[in-house]
């Protein structure tokens, strides 16, 4: 996998962050183009709808937009953007199994077609507001090794599929496949080999009853690991891509959803120390950006954030802790990690920023949200 720190080193940092100022976020739409290719390399069945969620930032849809993906939108505000961007509804899935009533307008206004939904209730909105919609059931996935279990709180059991395509029928809806999401970060492709064989029994069940499931959408998941461990991020992809041809009809069509593994590793935040002193013999280093900014990600999707020094010379090894800008105790994002002694006016920088971060950031306590610049635009001619 490409990472931003590949074409965003440490000098590059220092430039940018004299430039722009810190906390910035680096966009390498190069990793994105990358990450994209990959997914399209390894699973060339499998059409893309990048999850517009974990990272909404307009030069990356742009970029996807250019390369040809498709988009899982989750709100209105998703929709109305990527409309803005002029991408067409039909290249939407609205993704999400529990909608509001203003995002389905939004839907129909833009001419979505498919939706995905987990229950009777929701059954009854869509064929009372968006009858025209083309519905997906969500199927619940066990999975308890994901960074974060999306399956609490959505998806029916397998033998809840069945009863739940005939009464949406009843209602009036349009069933025409089955979604699941085997929760964000799985490092394994067992979770998806299991729902693919599931989706194998029901599509064979629902044609005995003259239903037919033709679209499989394989949600998201897919990890995001460091250079390393490409091999691995591969070998997961090659035996979801096998688990597709074993257990799905070829006339299936096949969607993903994935959202971490084609942004996380094309954005690198740049953020300075504010702040540094003892407290009971330990250091603590303040930084710019925090837990209600970039840092969120170590809240709502308990990512583990790396800081790389940026100033040359920065020699030697101490335990620090780490906080943001905030007047709030909460706002440590790192406890004892190891770092070499820094300064106040240090630039730091963190790869794989670029999911679930600057997309739940706040602006609690008056400080804003870390801005945002493309690296290829800044460095011409960085662009492989
Ligand atoms: C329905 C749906 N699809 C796709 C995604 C993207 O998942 P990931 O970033 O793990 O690829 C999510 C994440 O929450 C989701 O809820």
């Amino acid at each position: 996998m490409a990472t931003a720190a590949e074409g965003m080193d440490a000098s590059k940092g220092l430039i940018l962050a004299a430039r722009f100022g810190t906390p910035l976020l680096v966009l390498s739409r190069q990793a994105i183009r990358h990450n994209y290719e990959l997914m399209r390399q390894y699973l060339p069945t499998v059409m893309v709808h990048y999850a517009v969620k974990a990272n909404p930032f307009a030069p990356i849809i742009s970029e996807l937009d250019r390369l040809g993906s498709n988009f899982d939108v989750a709100s209105d505000g998703e929709i109305e953007q990527l409309a803005a961007q002029n991408i067409g509804g039909w290249r939407m899935v609205y993704a999400n199994p529990v909608n509001t009533l203003r995002g389905v307008a939004s839907a129909v206004r833009h001419g979505l077609r498919y939706c995905t939904f987990d229950s009777v209730g929701e059954a009854e909105k869509i064929a009372a507001h968006w009858p025209q919609a083309e519905a997906l059931v969500r199927l619940r996935v066990v999975n308890s090794q994901a960074l974060v279990d999306l399956n609490k709180k959505f998806g029916v059991l397998p033998e809840e599929v069945l009863p739940l395509i005939r009464a949406a029928r009843d209602r009036g809806v349009h069933v025409v496949g089955i979604c699941f999401h085997v929760g964000s970060q799985a490092l394994s492709p067992r979770p998806y080999q299991q729902a693919l064989a599931d989706c194998r029994e029901l599509i064979a069940q629902a044609a005995d009853e003259g239903f037919e499931l033709r679209i499989v959408d394989i949600g998201g998941g897919f990890p995001v690991l460091p250079l390393s461990r490409r091999g691995e991020l591969i070998g997961m992809l090659q035996a979801v891509d096998r688990a597709l041809t074993e257990c799905l009809p070829p006339a299936v069509e096949v969607w993903s959803e994935p959202g971490r593994v084609i942004c996380a590793s094309a954005v690198t935040l740049l953020t300075s120390v504010i702040g540094s002193r003892l407290r009971d013999d330990h250091r603590w280093y303040f930084l710019d950006e925090g837990i209600y900014g970039t840092f969120s990600g170590v809240v709502f999707d308990h990512w583990e954030f790396e800081l790389m020094a940026c100033n040359p010379g920065r020699t030697g090894r101490e335990k620090a802790t780490f906080a943001g800008p905030s007047c709030d105790s909460f706002d440590v994002m790192f406890e004892n990690r190891e770092t070499p002694p820094l300064e106040i006016g240090d630039v730091l920088m963190s790869p794989n920023c670029g999911a679930y971060t600057s997309a739940s950031a706040t602006v609690f306590n008056g400080f804003a949200k870390a801005g945002m610049v493309v690296l290829e635009d800044e460095f011409p001619g960085c662009e492989q």
